[in-house]
């Protein structure tokens, strides 16, 4: 009895000793980001903007730099308000993970461990082939009704189309093993890009697209703006004509950082966990299907007392031993626990942009978050969740889908 207290009562000490250690490295880094000039937006004229123009913005647009691979030398993750790589992998020394592989590193071969392979097709390549497959035309077919969630009905043709319908209408054409588990390889877990929280405007998403297509330095491919123009049968801008400036107000460096002072919307908001996790009381959290449903109050207490997290807490691995301790180990160090039924897709390099107090605060709104309040606010698990749906009667969204697509 005596060995086993004693037996706890270090592990609750090499958490606290880890803790420190991740934000020793932290208080390090700080001062270097602070530093950084403030990034300055990008204005440009629809009628005349040029391929070279929409690339150097879609590349601020995905990244929030114009240098995303110095900040990924200095260990950063370059994420811009486009959100994409939380999930897409840019470059091959950025962490490998589930969604990522598909942009600009090939789907087929994301099982393949040779690198060489994987950087054998392009995005833009790939483009020229996805609506050509038979499992395009069974979306076309199942679909002929219009998606639900966008309302359009899929129709690209091969190239810049594909990709343009790629981000307004995602689940019109699914990666085959990239869905939602579950949905019968249907539902897509990438959000709506021209809807909030994302939001960019038609011309931010033509430069997106610009930046996939020209990323080999052929600016002949970057044909987004008439591939965009082509698939919605209207001049790009029309609706709002005249400059528009790119990459909306120039974002100070401490909006990448999670401030003692932040309230959780604005951690939220901050750090992307948005494309991710639905959170009950966020607003812009109600979208996001890579991860588990964020009800702390409820998952956090059975998971510590779950086997998997038993056994992994025994190997020394883990170390929680309160939900508090296990909400904030999720965060810092998420790769040593996987919640059972999802894959190790949460971004890790969150120990390096929260305050100590900022990652507490926000614990603590995420244990006050229960069942209850997800059930109240039409929000439900994921269908890959273990625990099951919270409530079989409720329709949340992605049951709607579901509906639909079976
Ligand atoms: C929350 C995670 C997530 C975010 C954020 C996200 N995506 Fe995706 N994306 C995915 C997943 C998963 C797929 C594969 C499933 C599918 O086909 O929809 C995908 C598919 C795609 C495809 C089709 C790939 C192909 O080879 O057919 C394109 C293009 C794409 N994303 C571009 C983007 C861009 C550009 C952004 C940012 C503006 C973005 N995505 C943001 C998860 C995400
Ligand atoms: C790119 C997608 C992604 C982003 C962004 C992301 N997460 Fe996660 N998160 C996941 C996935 C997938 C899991 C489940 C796998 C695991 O345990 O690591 C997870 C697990 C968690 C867990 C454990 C949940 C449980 O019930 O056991 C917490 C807590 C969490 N995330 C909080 C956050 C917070 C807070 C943010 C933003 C600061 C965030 N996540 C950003 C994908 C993401």
């Amino acid at each position: 009895m005596e060995k086993k207290k004693k037996g706890i009562i270090s592990k609750v000490g090499m958490w606290y000793l880890l803790i420190l250690a991740i934000f020793a490295g932290y208080t390090n880094w700080l001062p270097q980001i602070r530093g950084d000039a403030p990034e300055a937006a990008v204005a440009v004229d629809v009628g005349t903007v040029t391929p070279e123009q929409l690339k150097e913005m879609g590349q601020k647009i995905i990244f929030g730099t114009d240098d995303p691979e110095g900040a990924l030398r200095k260990g950063e993750t370059p994420i811009g308000k486009g959100s994409c790589p939380l999930c897409h992998r840019f470059f091959m020394d950025q962490k490998a993970d589930r969604c990522p592989n598909l942009i600009a590193l090939p789907a087929e071969q994301v099982s393949s461990p040779d690198p060489e392979k994987l950087l054998q097709m392009t995005e833009e390549e790939r483009s020229y082939k996805r609506p050509l497959t038979e499992r395009y035309q069974s979306f076309k077919e199942k679909l002929s009704g219009g998606e639900p969630n966008s309302g359009i009905k899929p129709h690209a043709t091969p190239g810049g189309q594909y990709l343009v319908e790629s981000e307004y209408c995602p689940n019109c054409f699914v990666v085959a093993g990239f869905a939602i588990k579950g949905t019968n390889d249907m539902v897509s877990p990438m959000p709506i890009i021209n809807k909030p929280p994302i939001e960019l405007t038609d011309t931010e998403i033509v430069s997106v697209v610009t930046f996939l297509q020209t990323r080999s330095g052929d600016m002949s491919k970057g044909t987004a703006k008439e591939s965009w123009e082509a698939y919605f049968g209207k001049k790009l801008g029309e609706a709002a004509p005249g400059a528009v400036a790119a990459g909306g107000a120039a974002p100070s460096a401490d909006s990448k950082l999670a401030l003692d002072t932040d309230t959780p919307d604005q951690i939220v908001g901050k750090m992307g966990c948005f494309a991710c996790h639905k959170i009950p009381g966020i607003a812009v959290a109600k979208i996001g299907m890579v991860g588990p449903l964020l009800i702390e109050g409820t998952n956090a207490p059975n998971r510590i007392k779950s086997p998997e997290y038993r056994k992994a807490f025994k190997e020394g691995k883990v170390h929680a031993t309160t939900p508090k301790e296990y909400v904030m180990e999720s965060i810092m160090t998420p790769w040593l626990f996987i919640v059972p039924g999802f894959q190790d897709d949460m971004l890790k390099d969150f120990s390096k942009k929260f305050t100590f107090a900022a990652l507490s605060n926000m614990a603590d709104y995420l244990l006050q978050q229960t069942a209850d309040k997800a059930i109240k606010e039409g929000l439900d698990r994921l269908p890959q969740e273990k625990e099951g749906p919270l409530k079989k009667t409720a329709m949340g969204n992605s049951d709607k889908q579901l509906a639909m697509n079976n």
